[in-house]
């Protein structure tokens, strides 16, 4: 008899949304790269680390935009994200990678520790004395946005309405995105254009000591950068300065409430923190989910043949449990040494913002850290955004150590 092994929920329930890693064990137990016709989205899902690696790796495989839009109905979408660095193939996407890594730099990053640090500080004194606080709220959006503004030139009290345009068009790329939902993201897009188109000009005419004048300067030193490529450009590292790295920060933290032991233990010993938030990065990806095309025939892994034309589904969080890697892949350790996670992707796509966010969540998480307690329960609420690609908290509601007042004698102030 042919036994038909189906997994028994789906991508985007609200089981899966809570905990998706019994599903991701289930998929690998199955097959490290599966082919499934009956989800929503079909095609191969890939959950070990080595063939993700391959296939991230693989210039065959090819990125592309998040909907297929064949009706025209979404026209804004779908443009931008034709101009954006991510969904880029060669040799756009090395072109394009060039000229936005050339001013994207790590002296550029460097230079925005004291605005973090200092955005970090005013941001303890607004929850100090206060017996309870929403991590996701308070802390961990707050820093990410401060500081992509800051890099771009976008003023600060704009920060709300991007907060909004941001998870909206994150929204209307993932797979539990509705009708509803890709009208409300299409609408933002041109709207987010529109707003950027305005920037744009104003910078051309006054440029300033920000990213998007930068962009600019090389447009009109010569450089092959499109105006469309510009305005997509600033839209991508608006949503990845929004989103990505908020939930970074929020991950860490409830990664850490979730096991005291080693929290303590990171309390005490502050030289821990740098693998401490890799460890996390492994055990919470904020990514879950990259997509790709297979632009010809290949083979995976010396035995799984995926046609062109297939679509592959990495999972990042799976890949970064698979135990053929990681010995005790689901166990949290925050001094575990082997083997790179891949949350930041591989390859050529490799995340460019990957020394920022380590940046910011190393000064937030390193600062919280005396506040939170190493006892449970501390977590008050929690919610998950219901989001397939993401691993991202709405709502991360905590009882602080003693309220939050007056920590002085911490050996998190070096
Ligand atoms: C913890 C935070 C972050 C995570 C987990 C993350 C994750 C990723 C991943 C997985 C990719 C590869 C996508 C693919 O292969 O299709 C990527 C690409 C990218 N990320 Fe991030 N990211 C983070 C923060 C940031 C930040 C702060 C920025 C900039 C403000 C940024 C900008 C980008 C850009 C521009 C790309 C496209 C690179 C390319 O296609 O060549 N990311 N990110």
């Amino acid at each position: 008899m042919n036994i038909v092994h189906k997994p028994t929920f789906s991508l985007s329930s609200k089981k899966f949304i809570e905990n998706p890693y019994p599903l991701y064990e289930e998929l690998r137990a199955i097959a490290p790269v599966y082919w499934n016709e009956s989800f929503l989205y079909p095609g191969w899902y890939v959950t070990g680390y080595e063939e993700a690696l391959e296939i991230l790796k693989n210039k065959k495989f090819q990125s592309r935009v998040p909907i297929q839009d064949a009706s025209g109905r979404y026209k804004s979408l779908t443009n931008v994200q034709n101009n954006m660095l991510l969904f880029k193939n060669q040799p756009d996407h090395q072109r394009l990678r060039k000229l936005i890594s050339d001013v994207f730099t790590p002296r550029m990053v460097e230079s925005c520790r004291p605005s973090i640090e200092k955005t970090v500080e005013e941001l303890l004194e607004e929850i100090k004395g206060r017996k309870e606080i929403d991590v996701a709220a308070d802390f961990a959006f707050p820093l990410p946005s401060l500081i992509i503004a800051g890099i771009l030139g976008v003023p600060e009290e704009e920060m709300y309405r991007f907060k909004q345009w941001s998870a909206d068009l994150l929204q209307s790329a993932d797979f539990t995105r509705s009708r509803r939902v890709l009208k409300k993201g299409e609408e933002t897009m041109a709207e987010v254009s529109a707003f950027f188109t305005g920037l744009i000009e104003e910078r051309q005419r006054q440029p300033r000591n920000d990213l998007i004048s930068r962009l600019i300067k090389s447009q009109q030193q010569g450089s092959s950068l499109t105006d469309d490529e510009l305005s997509a450009t600033c839209i991508l590292l608006t949503i990845a300065g929004h989103e990505t790295t908020v939930n970074m920060i929020n991950n860490s933290v409830f990664s850490l409430l979730q096991h005291p032991e080693q929290l303590k233990e990171l309390k005490e010993d502050s030289s821990l923190i740098d693998s401490a938030l890799e460890e996390c990065l492994r055990f919470e990806s904020p990514t879950q989910m990259v997509a790709r095309t297979a632009s010809e025939d290949c083979t995976i892994n010396g035995g799984y043949t995926i046609k062109k034309g297939e679509q592959v589904y990495v999972l990042l969080g799976a890949a970064n449990r698979d135990p053929k890697k990681f010995s005790r892949a689901c166990q949290f350790n925050i001094k575990r040494k082997e083997a790179p996670h891949i949350a930041f992707g591989s390859g050529s796509h490799f995340c460019l913002g990957a020394p920022l966010a380590r940046l910011e969540a190393k000064a937030a998480v390193k600062a919280l850290i005396p506040y939170l307690p190493d006892r449970q329960p501390v977590i008050t609420d929690i919610q998950w955004r219901r989001l397939t690609g993401f691993r991202a908290l709405k709502k991360l509601s905590i009882t602080l150590e003693n309220g939050a007042a007056d920590k002085e004698a911490s050996c998190y102030k070096d």
